[in-house]
């Protein structure tokens, strides 16, 4: 299978603008209007990948380091990291920015694991990706060692459910 670049897929700048229905009772975004953006960002880019329908099978622990405010830009950054067999590491990168000053400010980061899906809903294969700058290079050594913690974590998850 060949081999995809993760520019070739990568979504590169999806802007939201905040209104006052996006807000919690705080008066800052809804954390969860956030998480359901990055989800379908990240899906393009799973989807785009693989040429698949792709399930999310695992998002890593998700913080937010700031919050966002009405009339902020969220801007979305999207890439692959790296793929297995059926299933890819996909990683999102939201900063606000405040289009008065300029301000950028990074709100949060992300991984996601997605499974690509044949007709029967079976995982199936994906192509391999080519990393090519430092940064790709760097985040695809980094999501194999991500990789295997969620493995160990999912087989002691199974195990203890097994067990109880
Ligand atoms: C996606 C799904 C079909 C995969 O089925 P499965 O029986 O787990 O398949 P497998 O065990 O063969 O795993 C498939 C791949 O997912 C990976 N995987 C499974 N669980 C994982 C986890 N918790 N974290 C990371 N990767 C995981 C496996 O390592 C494997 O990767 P590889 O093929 O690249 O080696 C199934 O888990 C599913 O339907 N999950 C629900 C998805 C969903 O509904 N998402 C929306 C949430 S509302």
């Amino acid at each position: 299978m060949q081999g995809k670049t993760v520019a070739s897929t990568a979504v590169e700048n999806q802007t939201y603008k905040v209104f006052p229905n996006d807000l919690n009772t705080n008066g800052t975004v809804f954390g969860g209007l956030v998480m359901s953006i990055l989800d379908r960002v990240a899906l393009v880019v799973a989807e785009r990948h693989s040429e698949h329908i792709c399930a999310t099978v695992s998002v890593d622990a998700l913080h937010f380091l700031t919050p966002a405010y009405v009339g902020e830009i969220l801007i979305f950054k999207g890439s692959l990291n790296r793929a297995w067999n059926s299933s890819m590491e996909v990683g999102v990168r939201v900063v606000a920015e405040n289009f008065k000053t300029g301000e950028h400010r990074h709100v949060v980061s992300v991984y996601f694991t997605f499974v690509a899906l044949d007709e029967n809903n079976s995982p199936t294969q994906v192509p391999p990706v080519i990393p090519e700058t430092k940064l790709e290079k760097l985040r695809y050594e980094d999501a194999g060692h991500r990789r295997e913690a969620r493995i160990k974590q999912a087989k002691e998850r199974k195990e203890r459910h097994l067990g109880s």
